[in-house]
């Protein structure tokens, strides 16, 4: 029998969301119920909501979360009930091309819940990113629960479910930034932050944190940033030439998803040096480059898809490295709200006042 929960729905697009009754059913095969106890507050959420991902509606938004396994389908082995997870959406197949050849971390055919949660008059709902968790309780597929340690505060766990691991990811994974790396992060919000931690714990020498608002600026030299630029004083490409021997910084991430930041990411890097683009642009945005520049500059041009991890390999290191005192994910919890209080949260996000506010249960 479905159990009835509460949860914050997006009942069409730029509507108010709303906090509703949801039926969560039982777990089926190779599918587990989760109580959330944590869930952080995504751009992607609000891109939801604005008809940017989708025309699905309803959504049950959320997705960057942790919370206990309450119960599991009969054939599930990996995970059990009482187990602390936090909600990944790569839980990889290994089955399909990219998995076959080795590279599950491009993953595509991810899996989700079979079952769909419903409204209180049977309306199925679309789960943001396949999770769905500004609620009470969801379900998803096994897969998608990482068992970590449960011995991190779940407001922070939840947020390696999605931005923070994105941005820890589009350096460490992506641009494969390494001891003594020069690396420069374009757009210093959760997840250029976090791009800017995930150097600092690889190793890099130089970190340059670029934005347009010094109150990020300061944020960034919190994660470790070494140098900042105001972007919208100084140049960008010419700022980063300067802090890296007039030559670009071997990494830049470019973490807002625009043509024009992209553009100086491109120019801001040395000869064979790594792009990243995690930032995600909208259909409308164009990019032009000089193809000569992109020859003649070598390296590589990368995007990173959620980090480019390996949920299984990657949360429970990252938690472990946060309980060992050496990473300190706590930070991007900017403050702890309740289920009832998304659409200010969504405010606060777009006036730049947060980098993470958190639901918590
Ligand atoms: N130049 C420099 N910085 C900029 C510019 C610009 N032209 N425009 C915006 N910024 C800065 C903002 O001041 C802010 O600090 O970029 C940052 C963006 O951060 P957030 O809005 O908090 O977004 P975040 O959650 O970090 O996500 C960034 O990654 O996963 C994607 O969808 C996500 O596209 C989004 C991006
Ligand atoms: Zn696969
Ligand atoms: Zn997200």
């Amino acid at each position: 029998m479905a159990i009835s929960v509460r949860g914050v729905v997006s009942p069409g697009k730029g509507e108010p969301v709303q906090l509703t009754e949801v039926l969560v059913p039982e777990p089926g095969p190779g599918e587990a119920l989760v109580r959330v106890q944590a869930c952080g507050v995504c751009h992607t959420d609000l891109h939801y909501k604005m008809g940017g991902i989708g025309d699905d509606y309803p959504y049950l938004l959320g997705h960057e979360a942790a919370g206990i396994v309450e119960a599991v389908g009969d054939d599930v082995t990996d995970v059990a009930p009482g187990d602390f997870v936090i909600l990944n959406w790569r839980a990889v197949c290994g089955q399909c091309r990219a998995c076959k050849r080795g590279r599950p971390w491009y993953c595509f055919a991810t899996h989700n819940a079979k079952q769909k949660m419903t409204l209180a008059d049977g309306t199925p709902l679309s789960p943001a990113l396949g999770i769905g968790a500004f609620a009470e309780k969801t379900l998803v597929a096994a897969g998608q629960c990482t068992k970590v340690n449960p011995a991190i505060a779940p407001a922070t766990a939840g947020l390696l479910g999605c931005g923070v691991m994105a941005g820890i990811g589009a350096a460490i994974n992506t641009g494969g930034v390494t001891r003594g790396d020069t690396v420069a992060v374009i757009g210093c919000g959760g997840v250029g932050d976090a791009a800017v931690l995930g150097s600092r714990l690889a190793g890099a020498k130089t970190i340059i944190a670029v934005d347009i608002d010094d109150r990020k600026l300061e944020w960034a030299r919190e994660f470790g940033a070494t140098h900042t630029i105001n972007s919208r004083n100084t140049d960008a490409v010419a700022g980063i030439r300067e802090l890296t021997g007039g030559f670009g910084a071997d990494v830049v991430v470019e973490a807002i998803g625009r043509p024009e930041t992209y553009k100086q990411a491109f120019f801001a890097r040395d000869l064979a040096g790594v792009v990243v683009l995690v930032g995600v642009p909208t259909p409308d945005m164009e990019l032009e480059l000089p193809l000569l520049e992109v020859f003649g500059r070598g390296g590589a041009l990368k995007s990173s898809w959620y980090g480019d991890c390996l949920p299984s390999r990657d949360f429970p290191m990252l938690v472990d490295l946060h309980l060992e005192g050496r990473l300190p994910l706590e930070k991007f919890v900017s403050e702890t709200i309740g289920l009832g209080d998304i659409e200010a949260a969504f405010t606060k996000m777009e006036h730049g006042e947060v980098l993470r506010s958190v639901v918590v249960f």
